[in-house]
């Protein structure tokens, strides 16, 4: 075992002791926890294979999913993808730094490792300041998954790294409570490339692989054209999500989660009756509901996420609840369903993932 150290560190500005001592564990290859703007990340060089291959052991990840590279200077992409399309210049221009991953055919500088064994790179610019004072100082790349133990919910407190991976990892830099809450949007600019006379061919659409707080609609108004990758739903199990990642049975708290969709007072209705029946037997019940409904539950934990009008209130505390549920001990969790507009897909997408897809219509 190791110690891990967690240190509180100033998130604005950032005490550059604290981020010196950090950068010197990721420059000599090892990993650190810190947070960014969407959740908390687990770093190590990204140009060093063995970076990646302690991150997918510390995880209990397995190494087929590659990693996200953070960079904090639109300049260090010349180093890691092998062609930048003209979109990824104004996407850059209009979200970094900030939640957008952006997938490029990779260089010879980045390790299949960190890749995942494929030939394209994942980049993304954190706009939290304590991210992008580690990327300079620890080398100007760092790959880094979310920095929680594979298949639990992202972290969005150092305390859940810390639930997580105490033993596994030196340090966690702790910058308080992420804004966001989920993780980045993913779009796949890889099917871009340049002919040999100079212009660009759009061999395959640009491509969301992860909806997050950057929506479509907010891609497409930058770069025109955008779609979805059918298979990042999960709905239909022959469709493989282009994103290894999203195969999984991710974010998933320890209870059994349904999602319950339908008009509101029908919706409270059958939750207080399920909680009802699983009370005879002894069971315990959690329900997630919103500002409009939560006087209207009767149940053994009943938490209020947010204000259905405020769909970030939303996001920023979905990980952090199911977490409270499986501390609670309770045995089954029922959530409201919200709309698939905007942010809501991302909220949507994370929510059936974390329910295994189970979803009651009433
Ligand atoms: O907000 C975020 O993106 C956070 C913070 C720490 O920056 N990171 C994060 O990383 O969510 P992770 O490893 O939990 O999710 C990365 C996702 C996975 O679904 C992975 O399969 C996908 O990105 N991915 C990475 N590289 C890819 C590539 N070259 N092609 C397709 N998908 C890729
Ligand atoms: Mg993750």
């Amino acid at each position: 075992m190791m110690i891990t150290k967690t240190e509180k560190i100033n998130r604005q500005q950032p005490e550059p002791e604290k981020i010196e001592a950090a950068a010197k564990i990721i420059r000599e290859g090892g990993l650190v926890a810190f947070p960014t703007e969407t959740v908390y990340g687990l770093g190590a060089d990204a140009l060093l294979s063995e970076g990646a291959k302690r991150i997918y052991a510390a995880k209990g990840r397995p190494s087929d999913n590659p990693l996200i590279v953070h960079i904090a200077d639109f300049e260090a992409l010349d180093r890691i993808a092998r062609e930048i399309p003209p979109q990824a210049k104004l996407l850059a221009d209009a979200f970094w730094p900030g939640p957008l991953t952006m997938i490029f055919q990779k260089s010879e500088a980045v390790p299949l490792e960190t890749t995942g064994g494929l030939d394209t790179v994942a980049v993304r610019m954190p706009s939290h300041p304590v991210a992008l004072a580690l990327i300079r100082a620890g080398g100007g790349y760092i790959a880094a998954p979310s920095a929680n133990t594979s298949g639990r919910p992202s972290p969005t407190t150092a305390q859940h790294v810390d639930m997580d991976l105490n033993g596994k990892i030196p340090m966690i830099l702790d910058g308080g409570a992420v804004e966001i809450g989920i993780e980045s949007t993913i779009v796949d600019l890889s099917g871009i490339s340049r002919r040999s006379d100079g212009t660009w061919v759009c061999g395959e659409m640009p491509m969301i692989l992860r909806p997050g707080y950057i929506t479509r609609e907010m891609i497409a108004d930058v770069i025109g054209s955008v779609c979805d990758d059918p298979g990042f739903a999960g709905t239909d199990a022959n469709v493989r999500p282009k994103a290894p990642g999203m195969k999984y049975r991710h974010y998933a708290p320890k209870a059994e989660l349904t999602i319950v969709s339908g008009e509101a007072f029908r919706v409270a209705e059958y939750i207080n009756a399920r909680a009802a029946e699983a009370g005879a037997k002894g069971e315990k019940t959690g329900v997630i509901c919103t500002e409009q409904t939560v006087g209207q539950y009767h149940a053994d934990a009943v938490k209020c996420i947010g204000d259905r009008a405020d769909e970030e209130s939303i996001t920023r505390r979905l990980y952090a609840f199911l977490r409270d549920f499986d501390d609670l001990g309770v045995d089954r969790i029922y959530s409201e369903s919200f709309s698939e507009l905007r942010l809501g897909r991302a909220i949507m997408n994370r929510l059936m993932k974390a329910a295994g897809q189970r979803i009651i219509n009433v």
